[in-house]
């Protein structure tokens, strides 16, 4: 028996809510360890669809944990507001089965006000951020100025925090020419979600600690995905978290070996949203194919996300720095009906060849795909039900992407719907 570690091994959206949905059946825990309501994760369950940001996508079953970890910036009302809509949905949510780690730290209003006045300056260099003031809470919790959930017990603790907080923010936002704030008005903000949310607000780590002495399984649910990994992704145009399943075990707290098995989500073509690099993006009538096949718009902005062909030199560099052991194929019924299909192998940079994708933004600007044509099947692969199932060029394509990204193939899914999942192998058993 394993824990499991779910992540994205392109640039998010690659179905992880599902997939995490799915797995969460078997697990007694399931926990978020990074990122905050920048994610947005789709899940469609007996016809009726919930859309998470923040809450772990096993929220939506009966009987199990869900862990907001300390690696998650959670900002309060979002929170709240997401607990509500869910709820409304019919979903149970108590202390009993969510639990926020209380050295969490927190989204404050000048974030997301910061967030969009620094895109806005950036002008045409926009890293193209979801606005939500992720990176600046970030900034300040390294930077040893964040608020933490723990604060909100102790108020005078909490004012000096924010003094000491604003008197940063309030220089930045009147460069920005954007309105000052004062301690009292934001004070007095937090301490009306502060009563809902400390009801749920606990130690993590102890918990997760006693769920591995009672041998429960833990599913560790990762948001983003590697390429916008702030050491390992397309910097600078990645989120301000470390995506990779490492990040589960800091972000959580427990230790390195708890991870268990890593399971790469990896979307049959490729999408990005928001700007940077894209080597195999088709700015062509098949990358709008791809777009409305696949229903490719951001869970949380809605902005249209761009599409390319699948990048096999991109997701093995995140199979090997993120340590996955195996991935989860989604969305292939997308590519139903293309007569070939191209796989990026590598890239070709001012002339030379490159077998992964280099770290500096301006050979990944340059870096021309090298491809490889598969011809592709005209059969509705939503109907498969096993492997076997497949038209044989479909597998003649995954059992090629196993072998250029050198991890194979656990999980297959054909549909948004959880029953079309095609599970290879038992992971927490793996
Ligand atoms: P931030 O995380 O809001 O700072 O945005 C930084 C970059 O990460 C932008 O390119 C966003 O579009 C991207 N991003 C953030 N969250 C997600 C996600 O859940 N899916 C896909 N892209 C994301």
């Amino acid at each position: 028996m394993t824990n499991v570690a779910v992540v994205g091994s392109q640039w998010g959206d690659e179905g992880k809510g599902k997939i995490v949905d799915v797995l969460s059946k078997e697990a007694d825990v399931v926990v978020r360890f990074q990122g905050g309501h920048n994610a947005g994760h789709t899940l469609v369950i007996d016809g009726k669809t919930y859309k998470l940001h923040l809450l772990p996508s096993g929220i939506v079953r009966p009987n199990k944990l869900s862990i907001i970890g300390n690696g998650v910036v959670v900002n309060p009302e979002a929170l709240l507001g997401e607990i509500e809509n869910v709820k409304s949905q019919g979903v149970d949510i108590t202390p009993d089965n969510l639990l926020l780690a209380e050295n969490t730290n927190l989204i404050l209003p000048a974030h997301s006000v910061l967030d969009n006045a620094m895109e806005e300056a950036r002008g045409a260099k926009k890293l193209g951020t979801t606005g939500r003031g992720i990176g600046l809470c970030y900034e300040d919790k390294v930077a040893r100025r964040g608020i933490r959930i723990c604060d909100l017990e102790h108020s005078d603790y909490l004012k000096e925090r924010l003094e000491n907080m604003l008197s940063h923010h309030n220089v930045l936002l009147k460069g920005f020419g954007a309105d000052t704030l004062n301690v009292t008005d934001v004070y007095d903000e937090l301490m009306k979600s502060a009563e809902k949310l400390l009801p749920y607000v606990g130690v993590a780590w102890k918990r997760l600690d006693e769920a591995h002495k009672k041998g429960e399984k833990i599913l560790f649910e990762g948001a983003q995905g590697h390429m916008l990994d702030v050491d390992h992704g397309t910097y600078p145009f990645v989120t301000s978290s470390n995506t990779v399943a490492a990040q589960a075990a800091a972000g959580s707290g427990v230790g390195a070996k708890e991870i268990g098995y890593v399971l790469g989500i990896t979307k049959a073509y490729t999408t990005r949203v928001g700007t940077g690099p894209f080597p195999t993006e088709l700015d062509n009538a098949e990358g709008e194919l791809l777009g409305q096949r696949g229903h490719e718009f951001g869970t949380t902005t809605g902005r249209k996300r761009r599409c390319g062909w699948f990048d096999a030199a991109l997701v093995r560099q995140s199979v090997k720095t993120g340590g996955i052991d195996g991935i989860a194929l989604t969305k292939l019924d997308v590519l139903d009906g293309f007569d070939e299909l191209k796989i990026c192998v590598g890239y070709d940079i001012n002339g030379e060849r490159y077998d992964h994708y280099p770290a500096s933004a301006v050979h990944q600007a340059n870096a021309k795909p090298v491809y490889e044509t598969m011809k592709g099947w005209k059969e509705d692969t939503q109907k498969a039900r096993s492997f076997a199932d497949l038209p044989a060029e479909a597998v003649k394509y995954v059992k090629y992407i196993e072998e250029l990204i050198e991890a194979p193939v656990a999980i297959l899914s054909v549909s948004p719907d959880r029953d079309d999942t095609i599970v290879m192998q038992d992971l927490f058993s793996a």
